[in-house]
């Protein structure tokens, strides 16, 4: 796992956008996985302003979103299938019908699970995956206990995420959903290359237990390690607990910079 601690959240933007333009570059029909939140933001925001400036296209590559809420009406601002058109996909030039996610609306949620799943698999997997993380260490919506070798399904949120999520409902934790369905640990560790940004000190006990606790159900972002190409771009805050924040640094400082993450 390479840990990059960046100025900000826009410099982390920025070294994600490089990762996806090469992805791009390598494989214009690349597959990308997309998470929603706030964390991602700034990586959206860079790779608009580069698809305006002509500098990257998304005319070939296809995109999955990470997860749903269950039951948001198709209008919802905050189904997250609407919320990833706003901030990412209206914004870029992505062919019609090239962003998926999974259906919280299904009638039947086991089918359509296996169906998102069959649809990634079908799409040759996903080249990048970006990722935030929760203050409980969730990735996608796998909450603490969450099979570490688990695949797309219906999910409970736990209380701490929905307290989190409730800045999107107007501050109402009782409007947030109390179920999702999420890409499983083993779909986001199939992804080539995981990205995973956080930011602030919120978040900084998950980036600790990420980075460097015993990889456990109870922080499910630990899988991560088992990664074979795992980034993860950090604040200053959230960096703010790391054991080994200056050899992280140093390693960083010390590559190349041809080298990407
Ligand atoms: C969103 C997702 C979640 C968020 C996480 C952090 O699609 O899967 O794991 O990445 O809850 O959310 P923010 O970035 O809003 O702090």
């Amino acid at each position: 796992m390479e840990v990059v601690i960046a100025q900000d959240a826009a410099a982390c933007g920025a070294i994600a956008a490089d990762a996806i333009a090469r992805v791009l570059d390598r494989k214009p029909a690349a597959v990308l996985g997309l998470a929603t939140g706030s964390s991602p933001l700034a990586i959206y925001d860079e790779l608009a302003a580069r698809c305006d400036a002509g500098l990257i296209s998304f005319r070939h590559a296809r995109g999955f979103t990470l997860d749903e809420y269950v039951g948001l009406p198709a209008d919802h601002p905050e189904r997250y299938r609407n919320v990833i058109d706003t901030v990412f996909v209206s914004r870029v030039d992505f062919a019609p019908g090239a962003v998926h996610g999974p259906d919280g609306l299904a009638a039947d949620i086991p089918a359509a699970c296996a169906a998102y799943e069959e649809a990634i698999g079908q799409a040759g997997g996903i080249d990048l995956q970006i990722l935030g993380i929760g203050t409980d260490g969730h990735i996608g919506f796998n909450e603490p206990g969450s099979s570490l070798a688990s695949r797309t399904r219906i999910k409970t949120l736990t209380r701490q995420t929905r307290i989190d999520n409730a800045r999107f409902f107007g501050g109402d934790v009782d409007l947030v959903p109390t179920h999702c369905l999420t890409q499983g640990l083993g779909t986001i560790m199939a992804a080539r290359h995981v990205v995973l940004v956080a930011s602030g000190r919120g978040k900084a006990e998950a980036v600790h237990q990420l980075a460097e606790g015993p990889v456990s159900a109870m922080w499910p972002a630990t899988i991560l390690q088992h990664h074979p190409h795992a980034t993860v771009l950090l604040d200053d805050g959230a960096a703010s607990r790391l054991q080994l924040v200056d050899y992280y640094r140093e390693t960083y400082l010390s590559k190349p910079e041809w080298q990407g993450i």
